[in-house]
């Protein structure tokens, strides 16, 4: 957890409330936690779930770690703290998604379970999904488009996820996708079928 530097700040209560947001827009702000191994299938799911979700209506954003890595969280690598506070401030924006009454997915590694715990803990309760995109590393190294699991093992990349930096594996995620079965359309049917079940759209 970073330290707060800040003095002399005072809150300021909203006008508008997420309620007021959510009965415009006729949906539920909520935030989709994507978690898994590199190539595991995030970011395609992820953008999939939003898709569907638009074509009934819905409000939605992706928020992608190598995305936001070219942008918000450019100064951060891969080391347990920069990764520590790339998700901490994904947790903070996804929570503004969230209070902004849109259905926000991320797809980030998230390798630790305390600081997905953390965003957790943030986001307005029922209202976070952690979805596990669970991938044995076979899977995603035959998936690996962009060569990086075979530079990770030959020590090109360091502090690779998987290979020469941890994984912990979500204890209790709202959602397991089998990504060594079932296919995409598969997977981001289990999602929606969640959401629907649990009267989330
Ligand atoms: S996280 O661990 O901090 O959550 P994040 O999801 O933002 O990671 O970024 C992961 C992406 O960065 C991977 O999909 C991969 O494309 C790229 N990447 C580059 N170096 C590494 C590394 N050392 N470990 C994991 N991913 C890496």
């Amino acid at each position: 957890m970073v330290e707060k530097r800040a003095t002399n700040v005072t809150w300021h209560e909203y006008k508008i409330k997420r309620e007021d947001r959510e009965k415009l827009l006729k949906q539920k702000g909520v935030l989709l936690w994507f978690t898994g191994l590199s190539a595991s299938g995030k970011s395609t799911i992820a953008n999939q779930v939003c898709y569907e979700l638009f074509k009934l209506g819905k409000l939605t954003y992706v928020l992608d770690g190598d995305n936001i890595r070219h942008g918000l969280n450019k100064n951060l690598g891969f080391s347990p703290e920069d990764r520590e506070e790339n998700i901490r401030r994904i947790a903070e924006v996804g929570k503004l998604f969230v209070n902004a009454g849109i259905i926000a997915s991320t797809a980030f590694i998230s390798p630790y379970r305390k600081d997905r715990d953390f965003a957790r803990e943030l986001v307005v309760k029922g209202r976070f999904i952690e979805i596990f995109v669970k991938a044995s590393i076979e899977t995603c190294e035959n998936r690996d488009q962009k060569g990086l699991y075979k530079k990770a093992k030959i020590g090109e990349i360091r502090e690779f996820t998987g290979i020469s930096a941890p994984y912990e594996e979500p204890l209790n995620p709202e959602i397991i996708l089998d990504a060594n079965r079932l296919t995409i359309n598969e997977e981001v049917k289990k999602v929606l079928d969640y959401l629907k079940d649990n009267k989330i759209i």
